[in-house]
């Protein structure tokens, strides 16, 4: 379904989310605080069945890729020997007019305010994005630590240590889902660009002579994985190759697709050479080298990174998914009627099924079968409105189907399954149902 996006998308998106319990701005009874968003009932359920479709792709269905799950903060060395400390910054500059504040590297003319169109602007001046906290009683330079910009940090940190409890050989990766933190000096775009957001990263370390070899195969999974999992088509993804890399980087693509707001980054993969593993021997004092005792050999791992953002994922797939329909009003004088519809993947769907009963009277035997098939998918149950409003409810959300247990249900033992997309009705038998609906989703 490849489509243009209406002008309107971000507003409309950013809309929807907050009505129906997606996304909600963060702290907003005291006013917000920018950069910083809640997940609500429905966008919780949909993080959480990215996070799982990632996790499963990246870790359960692979021998050689082990999970972790570090803390936030660590020790603040790690983000010297990375180079945060001393290099993870953006240029930033201040109108002396509106007092507004940009990055220098985001504006069409660094001359002039995008905002009041002043010239009188400060001179540019690195910012560093750490977000920085203390650890311990004492406030003082001592005790600073910070909250992790990127969750491979304590995959590299840790690396020696899962080798040696999961007795992996090389090659084999480390993954890891979490929060990392950037003060981002300019939020912008809804998720897209945020303070505290999710990454899902993968750490492959592999032979040196191997590295291209590898770096080829995760972008041709990356690539498959969105295009047979998240359902994104040639239109929608595109890869940007790094023409510029950092002076220890062989290879980088991002996997890039189109928002509301234009072309941006979903997915970064990197080939990191050795980098990552020397930097934190370095400054660890502790050889990271990798002993191969077959061989008698030691060697210093090459890293191929794979490194998402989850909020940028989801709100990528609810641009994707978002649609207005027509549809054909009965009355003449009525507004012209629009079905809005979320064609999300089912996979990721917040519900997948909801369980309607035709009539209040039938609520005892549909409440049954949702607490029968809850087992088995994300369900909903609603029984209040007609079911022409009920549908509408789970359109807008993205539920791709919807049972209703009619009267003729209570003889026939049948129930009346309603597609998303078609909006076709099919009567599938209750003993059917949990393998009508497996066969449609897996
Ligand atoms: N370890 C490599 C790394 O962190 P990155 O390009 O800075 O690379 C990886 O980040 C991914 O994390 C991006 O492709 C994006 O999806 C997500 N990301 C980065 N900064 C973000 C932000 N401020 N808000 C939301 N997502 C962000």
């Amino acid at each position: 379904m490849a489509k243009e996006f209406d002008d309107q998308l971000m507003d409309k998106l950013v809309s929807l989310c907050k009505r129906r319990g997606f996304v909600f701005p963060s702290s907003e009874i005291y006013g917000g605080f920018n950069g910083f968003w809640d997940y609500g009932p429905y966008g919780s359920r949909m993080k959480r069945a990215i996070e799982n479709l990632w996790w499963h792709e990246m870790v359960e269905t692979r021998d050689n890729v082990e999970g972790l799950d570090s803390t936030v903060i660590a020790h603040p060395m790690i983000w010297k020997a990375s180079g945060h400390i001393d290099q993870f910054s953006d240029l930033m500059t201040d109108c002396k007019k509106c007092k507004s504040r940009y990055r220098v590297d985001q504006m069409a003319d660094p001359t002039t305010c995008p905002n009041c169109g002043s010239k009188e602007l400060t001179e540019p001046r690195e910012f560093n994005l750490m977000m920085k906290t203390f650890v311990g009683p004492v406030f003082d330079d001592e005790h600073v630590a910070y909250l992790r910009a990127e969750t491979c940090q304590p995959i590299f940190v840790d690396f020696h240590s899962v080798r040696v409890a999961t007795r992996q050989k090389l090659p084999f990766g480390i993954a890891q889902i979490g929060k990392a933190f950037r003060n981002e000096i300019n939020p912008r775009n809804f998720t897209f660009r945020s303070r505290e957001f999710t990454q899902m990263e993968m750490e492959f370390f592999c032979d040196g002579e191997q590295g291209m070899e590898w770096f080829e195969y995760w972008k041709e999974q990356r690539i498959k994985y969105y295009r047979d999992k998240l359902g994104f088509e040639e239109s929608f993804m595109r890869i940007y190759e790094h023409e510029k890399l950092a002076h220890y980087a062989k290879a980088a693509i991002d996997i890039e697709v189109k928002f509301p707001f234009g072309w941006g980054e979903l997915e970064g993969v990197h080939h990191r050479g050795t980098w990552d593993l020397s930097q934190h021997s370095k400054f660890s004092g502790q050889d990271l080298q990798y002993i191969d005792h077959d061989n008698k050999t030691k060697v210093m791992p090459t890293v191929i990174e794979t490194s998402v953002g989850l909020d940028r994922t989801m709100l990528a797939l609810l641009a994707h998914a978002y649609d207005e329909e027509k549809a054909a009003t009965q009355k003449a004088d009525m507004e012209e009627d629009v079905r809005v519809v979320l064609h999300l993947p089912a996979v990721v769907a917040p519900i997948q099924v909801a369980v309607l009963p035709q009539s209040k009277k039938l609520k005892e035997n549909a409440y049954n079968l949702y607490k029968d098939i809850d087992r088995f998918f994300r369900c909903e149950y609603d029984e209040t409105g007609s079911i022409g409003k009920r549908y509408r409810r789970q359109d807008e959300i993205g539920t791709p189907f919807c049972i209703t247990f009619d009267f003729d249900s209570l003889n026939d033992n049948a129930v009346t399954v309603r597609d998303r997309d078609t909006m076709q009705q099919e009567r599938v038998n209750i003993t059917q149902l949990r393998r009508y609906i497996e066969d449609k989703i897996f």
